[in-house]
């Protein structure tokens, strides 16, 4: 795996998870509701669907739960993913799961659905969020979905030690348009808050995109 620093670097997040429960994380969430909600109201169980930095997120039991039998998970984190795999235990197998970088992941295959929770918003250069996006693009199959869900533009400035670019919905968008022109259109966009386990609310924007045939 090419690692490097943009977003922490792999031993960040290797540190982040070693010797820490799942939840206490302050991302962590015991059911990804919303994230199921925009995910089966776009596509069916049949569908290719891969979590960004899903890291040890409970998101890949609650699709294979629903009955999705394309699921991948990627990280940077070999740690996550060996929480997550453990706590799956057999059910695990039925995952795809790959350790990587995202911002130096070539995909093998192309995806109905790219969902990611946190993990865009750790790109504060150019450079990085351009890396990202284009494993987006080329990922996805045309008229594919993304789910991209980072801070908002109230949210919190810094995350697991690490300065985050916020997002309003409309500055997603515009980042889009400007590093990938020609290849996603926007869908529609909302906030939430999420709660952490020690009780601060953090505010999120997430935005849906669709792959446009070209671009
Ligand atoms: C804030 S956590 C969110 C985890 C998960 N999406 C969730 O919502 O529970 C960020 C995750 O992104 C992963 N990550 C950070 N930088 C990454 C990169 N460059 N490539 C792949 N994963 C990365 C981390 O290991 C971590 O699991």
């Amino acid at each position: 795996m090419a690692g490097h620093r943009r977003t922490g670097g792999q031993t960040h997040w290797e540190d982040r998870y070693d010797g820490t429960r799942p939840e206490e994380l302050s991302w962590f969430e015991a059911r990804p509701d919303l994230s199921l909600d925009l995910i089966t109201e776009r596509v069916g169980p049949d569908a290719g669907v891969i979590d960004i930095g899903g890291g040890a997120s409970r998101l890949a039991d609650c699709l294979l739960a629903r009955g999705y039998v394309d699921v991948s998970v990627l990280d940077i984190s070999t740690t996550a993913l060996a929480k997550a795999q453990e706590r799956m235990g057999g059910q695990a197998a039925q995952v795809a799961w790959i350790a990587a970088d995202i911002t130096a992941w070539t995909p093998p295959r192309r995806y109905d659905l790219w969902h990611d929770r946190a993990v865009f918003h750790f790109l504060t250069d150019a450079g990085g969020q351009r890396a990202y996006l284009a494993a987006m693009a080329e990922a996805l199959r045309p008229g594919g979905h993304a789910i991209v869900m980072s801070f908002a533009e109230d949210g919190p400035e810094s995350c697991s030690g690490l300065p985050v670019r916020r997002y309003a919905p409309e500055e997603m968008a515009e980042t889009l348009a400007d590093l990938v022109p020609g290849a996603f259109r926007p869908d529609g966009a909302g906030r939430f808050t999420h709660v952490t386990p020690t009780g601060a609310e953090q505010r999120f924007q997430y935005s849906l995109f669709r792959r446009e045939p070209s671009g």
